[in-house]
Formats: C-alpha cells, sequence, structure tokens
C-alpha cells in the first residue's frame, strides 16, 4: 500500500514528520514517498501543486498531508498561493466528502474554552462539502493592480453555486454516517438569504426521506455557530457546504480543546482519500518545535481505518493517543497547570512509546 506523504509548509513539516514516525513502527509495511507542496513546491519549482505532486497523490491509495501556506506569499497572483494546492488536490481527487469529528477527550476537558460540563463527552461529527460552493465558483472577479498598487475602485467578486447532484451525494454520505451514530442529522444552511442554500435545504429534506431512522433538523449558519458554543452536545452529524463547514469546524476545534487535536478525512466516490489536521500551517510557530502532532496522528488513523483497511492499527494510535493524554503530557496548546509541557517530537515519541 503507498501513501503520498506532502509536509507542505511551516508546521506541516514538524507534524507530518512525528505521524510518519507513528505509521513506520506499526511494522505494516507501507510504501510512503514524500513531495513538496504549497509555498515549498512554489520555492523549487514555481508553482504550488507541480505536476509530478498531484500524480503521486493521485495514483497513491492515500495521501497524508501537512498544511499550506505562509503570509509572504499574500501579494502572489492567486493561482500561485499556496493555498491553491489544497484545493487543486481536493478538486482534482474529487474529494466532496470532508469528515471533521470534534471529540473531546477526557483528559482535555479543561483545556477548552468552554466549561467543562458543556463539552464533556462531546463527540460530534461535521460533515462539510469539499469540492462546490464559493470556493470554486465561476466566475471570479478580481481586484487588479496597476504598478503594484490597488486603485481602490475596482470590485471584486465570487460566485456561490450548488448543483442538485453535488448536495443529494453528500447529503447520503451524512445520513450514512449518522446512521452508525446518534442517528441525528443538522443540514446547516442560509436558506433565508441565499438560493444556493434553498436548493441545498430542499435537496437533504428529499433525500432524507430514504433515511426514516434518522431526525432531519435544519438550521442557519448564524444560529449553529451560536449552538455550537451554547449547547455543543446537542448536536450529532453537521452537514453543510464548502464556506460554513470551514468555519463551523474552526469554531467546534476549540470545543475539543484546541484545533491542534482536530483529525480530518477527504474521501472521494472511489474511497480514495487525503487525511489532514484541520488546522493550518501556523507560520507563527513555525520552526519552534511547539506544534500539536496529535491532529496529523489522529489523522493517520483515519487514513487506516478509512483508505487502507486497517481498523485495528487505527485504534491502536488512537489508544496510544488517548494514553499519552492521560500520563499529563501536553503540548503548548492544550498545556494546563499540572501537566507536563512537551515538544512537537516529545510528544510523536511518547505516542510511539505508547504503542509499543
Ligand atoms: C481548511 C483550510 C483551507 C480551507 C484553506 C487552507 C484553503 O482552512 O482546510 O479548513 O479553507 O478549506
Ligand atoms: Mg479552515
Amino acid at each position: 500500500m503507498k501513501i503520498a506523504i506532502l509536509p507542505g509548509d511551516g508546521i506541516g513539516t514538524e507534524i507530518v514528520a512525528e505521524a510518519v514516525k507513528v505509521l513506520q513502527a506499526l511494522g505494516l509495511g507501507f510504501e510512503m514517498e514524500t513531495a513538496l507542496v504549497g509555498g515549498a513546491a512554489y520555492e523549487a519549482h514555481g508553482h504550488p501543486l507541480p505536476e509530478a505532486t498531484l500524480k503521486l497523490a493521485m495514483q497513491a491509495d492515500a495521501v497524508l498531508f501537512g498544511a499550506v501556506g505562509d503570509w509572504k506569499y499574500d501579494t502572489l497572483d492567486r493561482p500561485l498561493r499556496p493555498e491553491q494546492a489544497i484545493l487543486g488536490l481536493r478538486k482534482n481527487m474529487g474529494l466532496f466528502a470532508n469528515f471533521r469529528p470534534a471529540i473531546c477527550y477526557e483528559q482535555l476537558v479543561d483545556a477548552s474554552s468552554l466549561k467543562p460540563e458543556l463539552v464533556a463527552g462531546l463527540d460530534i461529527l461535521i460533515v462539510r462539502e469539499l469540492t462546490g460552493d464559493i470556493y470554486f465558483g465561476q466566475p471570479r472577479g478580481r481586484r487588479v493592480a496597476t504598478d503594484g498598487h490597488f486603485p481602490g475602485s475596482e470590485e471584486a467578486f465570487d460566485t456561490m453555486r450548488y448543483s442538485l447532484p453535488e448536495i443529494e451525494r453528500i447529503a447520503h454520505v451524512a445520513f450514512q454516517a449518522a446512521m452508525k451514530r446518534s442517528k441525528r442529522v443538522t443540514s446547516v444552511d442560509k436558506a433565508n438569504v441565499l438560493e444556493t442554500f434553498q436548493l441545498w435545504k430542499d435537496v437533504v429534506t428529499e433525500v432524507g426521506q430514504q433515511y426514516p431512522e434518522v431526525a432531519l433538523d435544519h438550521m442557519y449558519v448564524d444560529n449553529a455557530a451560536m449552538q455550537l458554543v451554547k449547547a455543543p452536545k446537542k448536536f450529532d452529524v453537521l452537514v453543510t457546504g464548502n464556506m460554513f463547514g470551514d468555519i463551523l469546524s474552526d469554531a467546534a476545534a476549540m470545543l475539543t480543546g484546541s484545533i491542534g487535536m482536530l483529525p480530518s478525512a477527504s474521501l472521494n466516490s472511489k474511497g480514495q482519500g487525503l487525511y489532514e489536521p484541520s488546522h493550518g500551517s501556523a507560520p507563527d510557530i513555525a520552526g519552534k518545535g511547539i506544534a500539536n502532532p496529535l491532529a496529523t496522528i489522529l489523522s493517520a488513523a483515519m487514513m487506516l481505518r478509512f483508505s487502507l483497511n486497517q481498523a485495528a492499527a487505527a485504534q491502536r494510535i488512537e489508544a496510544a493517543v488517548k494514553s499519552v493524554l492521560q500520563q499529563g503530557l501536553r503540548t503548548a496548546d492544550i498545556y494546563s497547570a499540572g501537566t507536563t509541557k512537551v515538544s512537537t517530537k516529545q510528544m510523536g515519541d511518547a505516542v510511539l512509546q505508547a504503542l509499543r
């Protein structure tokens, strides 16, 4: 089984190195091949998603991805910015279904910014549509710089768009996920204002009729944001579009104590997947060895379960993560008084130790 390893930029290289160590320690004989992506690829090859990197990802059984981006690329033409690499991978591989589970580990209840009783036992799943919406709308208009200056009188626009089949397929994914959980789906939209999301609501309702055992409700995105911090445990599966899912999953991350804990899986209709932490490249802490590698290590566990048919190995990793948390080991983002602060590498080593 072949895994494409795409560490990317910023803390991406540090956290992916720890996840690779963990995968190797399983002794399952994975073939792993690393390639540049994002700003690192732009520096070396003049493009954030070089042909060879895309080819490696498409031919692999699964992709383990770190993070991309740095403020220093903010002035590049949009097609050359690091973020286009992850968007290009998602689009080219057809990775329309993004799973972002937010689980609050018992040991991290105090690391959340919310009161312990609101998050203790939290286990929700955000299903985010990943290849449509305003992220990939056409046409797209942009401000044009003259002589490096923005004239200010220009306008810019992006188009929000969803088609019926795009909504149908992600709705099925959400209902099927709910069937394996508490059988509740909340569809998040903005149907009160946007046509795109009236269609979304109508189609999700229709698909829901095929899953009579699943209770479906609808919520406007602003209310969903509020409910997520008011009573997050009322949710089971949340399904939403690309943009709302991006925002709500960052909010949900903080319920678990830190965005450094949140893994994700992005799947296409063939079961091929890309696995990445939900957080970004964090250039402000890159190179300091303090990033939390657990989101990436947990993403590797999702990869074993969803793409590589190795559920037992996935469970071993998840148990090892719980065990290091139980031992009181914490990277800076989840540190609290009375626990032991560790570096990125020490955290990876501790997971290895616990695996054995
Ligand atoms: C995410 C990220 C990406 C997104 C960026 C890096 C393009 O924020 O995966 O949530 O907006 O989808
Ligand atoms: Mg995001």
